[in-house]
């Protein structure tokens, strides 16, 4: 987690670029925040815990202070609690440093330095690669070879941004396992955790990759390898526009970034669906595979459930869905049939880089479905599909999980005509589905204000349950997911079928059940399920199609879905859900884009 900033150069006010910066990384941990200045002769440090605008403030009480070069960081708490002490910079002798990711031998480290006088005012791991710096400074003069023995050191993972009294002409990055660009730009340059920090100023970067060291100065980058021989690298282009990684007009960026699906599900889909041969030409071959294994996190997680309801449905193909924390300490059974897919918006999860890299030591075919270019996972899997989301910023996934369905649908669909299970007629008229379907996904959002009024059903409510069977399940678990994370309202989702086997105990007068009945296969038996709570005294949300729509008596709202092929009907689901958590979140004044204790990319195990 945590966010990263740097600046050397004179072009603009350097505490202004550490700020832009740090507020388009809030979403990576906003418990604390900090910068280093260079000023007069050594690194000031402002810290504060707390949001941006705290910092803000110090910043100025302390007045006007030029300077030509800078590191920032917005922190997610891993060693010891948010407090000014623990926020990065960290200052040790000469040198500062912001740090992201966690140093797994941070504690014999410490002992060690403090067995050599070393004495720590923090609880955190990165006072201690301050203090080895240090230490390692006291025998070398050179900062490069400083740093190549910082990295034989450390173990786990790091992005690291350095500065060094000595050495005000450079500003130090490097990193293992933690995301870090370089911004080019003309007489300044720039390091970050992501590449919204430094849109407003330039749209070249680098990738630095694992071991690489890289050497900022006003007039350029230089880099070198992991023996300290120069390298050249090449210079990406961010195709994204500053107004696509702003509000836009919205009063969150959850909202603006829901309203988006149509045109983003346009954008990832749309060039596939043509026709049978676009796709396949387009997807990767999957023949091979008799096996899939379907790895993730979250709400990516929750993708993969629909994934694998559609590929086993569809191309008769067996699938597990794990998460990822779990995959990656137990024994899988992978053979020369297996796929393992990753999904993940960031492409960053730890967990699930962790899964990925298990999967290649097993030697397992890879394949990720990812939002973030050049991110860790989309450049170490075997072969990525991206799905063109733009940055979502929003700690909630919303156009991610969407397209994250979307994608897997397509993945299903080429496995279903790759293993000969789908008549030529139901491909085509599939294809004309998923064209359609951006269109009616619009439809649908069109009619927020209908969800808006729903929402106020669950004002006051503490306790909610989502109800659905099979991929309604999975659907449900997602929406379940939604509303607890933003509106800290507690939420579960059950099978429809499961909740008498105890959980229906907790159904009393006025809980809110929201049941999704959108396949007809098994609309009967669910309902039956929510007359079960219904005669407990729920208050029941349908979530339904229109072919399904009754006057039944057992529903306090309904929210109707237009009826699609059942095949891409899931991809219509969530986002009236979405919507509908949003504004119980926003009724109940909750800070709906940064909810408490959550980031936006858990590159922490
Ligand atoms: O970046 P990823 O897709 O790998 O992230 C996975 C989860 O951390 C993420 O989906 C999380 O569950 C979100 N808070 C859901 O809104």
């Amino acid at each position: 987690m945590c966010g990263i900033i740097g600046y050397i150069g004179k072009k603009h006010n350097v505490t202004d670029v550490l700020i832009t910066g740090l507020k388009a990384l809030e979403y990576r941990g906003y418990d604390s925040v900090g910068i280093a200045l260079w000023n007069e002769d050594m690194f000031k440090l402002i810290k504060s815990a707390g949001k941006i605008s705290h910092l803000e403030d110090k910043i100025r009480k302390e007045g006007n202070m030029t300077s030509q070069m800078g590191i920032g960081h917005t922190r997610w708490a891993t060693h010891g609690e948010p407090n000014d002490t623990n926020s990065h910079p960290h200052r040790v002798g000469n040198v500062t440093l912001v740090h992201n990711g966690i140093i797994e031998n941070y504690q014999e480290l410490k002992e060690e330095l403090i067995k050599k006088g070393y004495h720590f005012a923090s609880d955190t791991d990165t006072e201690v690669i301050a203090s080895l710096l240090d230490d390692i400074k006291k025998n070398k003069e050179n900062y490069l070879e400083i740093l190549q023995e910082l990295t034989t050191r450390l173990r786990g993972s790091y992005a690291l941004g350095i500065v060094f009294d000595q050495d005000k002409n450079h500003l130090y990055a490097l990193r293992k396992d933690s995301p870090l660009i370089l911004g080019i730009g003309d007489k300044e340059n720039f390091i970050a955790s992501d590449i919204p920090a430094i849109i407003p100023y330039t749209k070249q970067y680098i990738l630095l990759e694992a071991g690489e060291i890289a050497r900022l100065s006003e007039d350029g980058i230089d880099l070198f390898d992991t023996s300290l021989k120069p390298i050249s690298k090449k210079i990406q282009q961010v195709n994204w526009t500053m107004e696509q990684a702003e509000k836009g007009g919205y009063s969150h960026f959850m909202l603006k970034e829901i309203m988006e699906e149509e045109r983003v599900l346009k954008d990832t889909i749309l060039p596939f669906v043509k026709d049978k041969e676009t796709l396949l030409s387009k997807m990767p071959d999957l023949k091979k595979y008799d096996q899939v294994h379907i790895v993730a996190c979250g709400s990516a997680m929750h993708a993969g459930l629909v994934g694998k309801y559609l590929i086993e449905t569809y191309a008769n193909i067996p699938v597990t869905v794990e998460v990822a924390s779990e995959y990656r300490y137990k024994k899988n059974f992978y053979t020369d049939h297996t796929l393992v897919i990753l999904v993940s918006q960031s492409g960053e999860t730890a967990d699930t880089i962790a899964a990925l890299r298990l999967a290649k030591e097993s030697k397992v075919d890879t394949l990720a479905i990812v939002n973030v270019y050049g991110s860790t996972i989309a450049r170490e899997s075997d072969q990525v599909l991206y799905i063109y989301a733009g940055p979502e910023i929003a700690v909630a996934t919303t156009k991610a999980y969407t397209l994250q369905v979307a994608m897997l649908s397509l993945v299903a669909l080429t496995m279903a005509i790759n293993h000969k299970q789908m008549k030529e007629e139901e491909i085509t008229m599939l294809l004309e589905a998923f064209q359609n379907l951006p269109e009616i996904l619009g439809g649908l959002l069109e009619k927020q204000e209908s969800y808006f009024e729903i929402a106020k059903m669950l004002d006051g409510s503490e306790d909610v349950f989502f109800l659905g069977r099979g991929v309604d399940y999975a659907l449900a678990m997602e929406g379940s997911l939604k509303l607890k994370e933003i509106s800290y309202i507690h939420s579960e989702a059950y099978q429809a079928g499961e909740l008498k086997h105890g959980t229906i105990s907790l159904i009393e007068k006025n809980t809110p059940v929201i049941a999704l009945v959108t396949d007809e296969k098994l609309a009967e038996k669910t309902i039956s399920n929510i007359k079960e709570v219904k005669a407990r005294g729920a208050k029941v949300i349908l979530v339904t199609l229109e072919s399904l729509d009754r006057d039944y008596d057992f529903c306090d709202q309904k929210i109707v879905l237009p009826v699609v092929p059942p095949f891409v009907q899931p991809i219509l689901v969530m986002p009236p859900l979405q919507l509908l958590s949003f504004e119980v979140a926003r009724r109940r004044g909750c800070d709906i884009d940064k909810p408490r204790n959550l980031a936006k990319s858990v590159t922490v195990e």
